[in-house]
Order: C-alpha cells, then structure tokens, then sequence
C-alpha cells in the first residue's frame, strides 16, 4: 500500500490505500505488540475546536499504544483564527510535533493547517467530513460481512459528514450504499457527484432518496444525530421533519435489517430508539472501539 501524506478526506485514498487500511487496521487489533514502536520519538498535536470523546480519547490511547505521545489543544489555548491566525498555528505547531489532528468547523481550516505547517493533517471531523470515523465503521462492516462489495449499507437521517464520508468510502470500495434523507437534507452535492464518479469505476451503486422504502435489502442501517455540531437549524423546526426517519424496532423488522450503526453520541428517541440502540443487532460500541484501531492504521501507515 502507498504511503499517505495526509488524511482530509477518504477521497484522498484510491481502492488500494482504502483496502489498505482495512487489512493494516485489522492486524494492528489482532497483533497490537507488533506496532509498540510504530510512532517512537512523534509528538502529535490533537487540536479541538469542538466537543469530542470517542475521537479525543482513541487518538490519545491510540498513539500512546503506538509508542507516540500526543498533545491535547482545545480552545482554551488561543481559539483558531482568534488569538493568532490559522496559519500561524500551523507553523508554530511543526516546529515541535509530527503531525495534526483537528476537529474543525470548516473543512477550509485542515486545509490552512496542512499548508502552513507542511505536516500530516488528519481530519478528526468538519463540517463535510469525518473520514475516521468511516474508516472505523468499514473494518466494523468488513468483520460481519468480509466482503465489502456484497454490503448494502443504508444510511437514514440528515445528509451530514458521517453520511459524506460513508458515502465516499462505500464509492471507492464498490459497496451499495442507500442515502434516505427527509428532503432538502441530502448530502452535500459535490460530495454525492463525486461518490458517483467513483462508483463508475468501482462497480458501486448508490441512491439517494426520501422514502424509506429505498432501503429494502439493506443489510445494516446508519443513522446519525438530526443536528450536527455547528448546525444553525432550529431542533423544534426540524424534529417534526425528521421523525419519520426515526430507526425503531418497528422498522428493524419491516425491513429484516441485520444490523444497526451510528457513530455516537446517540440522542435516545430521537434518532434511534433505546430499544435498537442497545440490542443484540446494535455495532456501536464495536464501531467506537474501531476507531482507535482505523486511525492507529492510518498513523502506522504515515510514519512507517
Ligand atoms: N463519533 C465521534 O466522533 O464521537 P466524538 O464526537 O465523541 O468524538
Ligand atoms: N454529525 C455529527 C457527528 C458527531 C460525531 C456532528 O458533526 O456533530
């Protein structure tokens, strides 16, 4: 597999680096001794300009586990762009660590950060993307159903970044991937037009649509909070909208779904019931701990 520079979106990997990845993670979780040192000497700066904890605490385990140390910034020191411009934190920051984590409002950030800093950037999530936690819900898929391309995977609710980067992820692979969203909520145009241009070379099939019947044959369905960090929609102007899509045991079972996945956190009752949530079909705890093993692969890969 090719070596990475950076990581700011999946559309920044081919098939190859994609898959890559998936079998590098996989092995990292079975043989974690054998990667003990994989990061020796790398400081890291893990860099939040919003809340987190699965994405805060499996960087910072997980470079720890790799022999690296990271450094925590939140905006208690300096907000980005406030105390001193985006650039000037980048360039500051390479003058001691390896490379950046962040976690951004804007996509446009990550991309100031890698120009200033000349370091890796990996994208910990923006407003369009959040390729990590993609990468940590694929191996999760990859363990149930080892080929990637038989999946349809459905995704049910606001047409957001985890939705974006599934979407691309399912694209480069090959995968079938079904997009229900209630309408004016679809994903970002750009990022579905460029899913389909990849879909045209890798045999994927993606729809998009409103109606939830499009999800029949799905195998396992995603969903994610109706409102995202940094959202100016108002909850009370968009529950009613987005009820229907609610996933509830009434709907695992019309469509015989096998498997249910979100990203956390999860708003109980809203977007997903308890009932689904916590049942015997929910991933979402095996999604979480696999983010710490994707992003461990994604690290090995760049500093190897
Ligand atoms: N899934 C995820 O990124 O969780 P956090 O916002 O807690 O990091
Ligand atoms: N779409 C959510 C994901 C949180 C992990 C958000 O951006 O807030």
């Amino acid at each position: 597999m090719s070596k990475l520079t950076q990581l700011l979106c999946l559309a920044d990997l081919n098939k190859d680096q994609l898959n890559g990845l998936l079998e590098l993670a996989l092995e990292i979780k079975r043989q974690p001794a054998k990667y003990q040192h994989a990061l020796a000497g790398k400081s890291i700066a893990l860099l939040f300009e919003k809340p987190s904890l699965r994405t805060r605490v499996s960087f910072d385990v997980g470079i720890n586990k790799l022999g690296g140390h990271s450094v925590y910034l939140d905006q208690q020191n300096g907000a980005l762009g406030v105390r001193e411009t985006v650039e000037d934190f980048g360039s500051n920051l390479a003058c001691w660590t390896d490379a950046i984590v962040a976690r951004v409002y804007q996509q446009k950030t990550l991309e100031q950060l890698a120009a200033s800093s000349k370091i890796p950037v990996i994208n910990a999530l923006s407003d369009l993307y959040h390729p990590c936690q993609a990468l940590a819900d694929l191996l999760t898929l990859k363990e149930h159903y080892a080929d990637l391309t038989q999946v349809h995977l459905a995704f049910v609710g606001d047409g957001n970044n985890v939705c974006n980067s599934l979407l691309l992820g399912a694209a480069i692979l090959g995968m079938r991937m079904t997009v229900v969203t209630p309408q004016g909520f679809a994903p970002n145009v750009m990022v579905q037009q460029q899913a389909l241009a990849f879909a045209e070379v890798s045999g994927a099939k993606l729809v998009f649509s409103s109606d939830l019947a499009a999800i029949a044959d799905a195998d396992a369905v995603y969903t994610d909070t109706w409102l995202s960090m940094g959202s100016k929609n108002e909850p009370a102007a968009i529950e009613p909208l987005f009820r229907p899509y609610q996933i509830n045991s009434d709907l695992m079972q019309r469509f015989a779904l096998k498997h249910f996945m979100h990203c956390l956190p999860a708003h109980r009752g809203l977007e997903v019931t308890s009932e689904v949530l916590d049942s015997a079909q929910s991933l979402v705890l095996q999604q979480a701990e696999n983010r710490m093993h994707a992003q461990n692969a994604v690290l090995v890969n760049i500093f190897s």
